[in-house]
């Protein structure tokens, strides 16, 4: 397991608020899975269940997987759903489930070698014709708009120093959080977060060879696909075999 989304957790929805437009990707989403008869949706790298809530209130059951405690701590604290410890490379379900989806970069976290490994763990978690939907960071967003840059976020009882580096493969982040004692001291946290490049054609590659069709790569979740989108976003469904 890995040591980031510990300390963050608490603040996450706080520092991300506003950042995605969770409410029109819910739509996109819930379009996917009602057109193919879905029921139920395991979110992959759920954090702190922003997703998983609305799909929920959309009707769907909705099943959260996240490898940090803390950020399903949050989530259970939203909704009342399963939520799952487990790092999703290792993806065990108890049943094939119908639909996938990994919203927010959580497919930005896994290297290279990661990435079909991974697929196929979601495809093995999937019944066959199930549309599974994830989208990245483009190779643009992570270098010319997290890397090499520093962000912050300025609160009364907290401050958070986002601090990146781009090396041309993975943007790496230094998160530094202050948060205010009750005796009014600030106690230092630190965290570091790796995102790593994956392009249209090896993903498109990975999934194919892991069984899935790619339908679709649009930009953010159904806008047309430019050569500078931010995020790119897949709807891949299991093949038949
Ligand atoms: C940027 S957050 C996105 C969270 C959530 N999907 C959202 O939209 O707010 C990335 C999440 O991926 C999770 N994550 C990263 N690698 C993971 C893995 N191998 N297995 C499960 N969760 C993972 C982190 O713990 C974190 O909660």
């Amino acid at each position: 397991m890995s040591d980031c989304y510990t300390v963050i957790a608490k603040y996450y929805d706080k520092f991300t608020h506003n950042d995605c437009d969770y409410v029109r990707w819910s739509q996109y989403l819930s379009e996917a899975a009602c057109s193919r008869g879905v029921k139920e949706i395991v979110d992959l790298a759920c954090g702190t269940g922003k997703m998983t809530q609305l799909l929920a209130q959309r009707g769907f059951v909705v099943t959260g997987v996240d490898e940090s405690a803390e950020m399903l701590d949050e989530a259970r604290s939203k909704l009342k759903a399963m939520f799952v410890l487990q790092d999703m490379k290792k993806l065990a379900l108890t049943h094939q489930t119908d639909m996938a989806v990994c919203v927010n970069d959580g497919v930005n976290y896994l290297s290279p070698r990661q990435i079909q490994p991974f697929f196929e763990r979601v495809s093995a978690n999937l019944k066959c014709g199930a549309p599974f939907v994830f989208d990245v960071s483009s190779e643009r967003k992570l270098s010319d708009v997290i890397g090499n840059n520093v962000f912050y976020w300025d609160g009364d009882e907290e401050t958070l120093l986002w601090s990146n580096r781009f090396d041309g493969k993975r943007a790496q982040m230094e998160l530094t959080l202050f948060v205010r004692q009750s005796d009014g001291a600030y106690r230092r946290y630190d965290e570091r977060h790796v995102q790593y490049v994956h392009t249209e054609d090896e993903l498109r590659s990975a999934l194919n060879g892991a069984g899935f069709d790619v339908l679709q790569v649009s930009n953010d979740y159904g806008k047309i696909l430019k050569k500078d989108s931010l995020r790119l976003t897949f709807l891949a469904v299991k093949r038949y075999k």
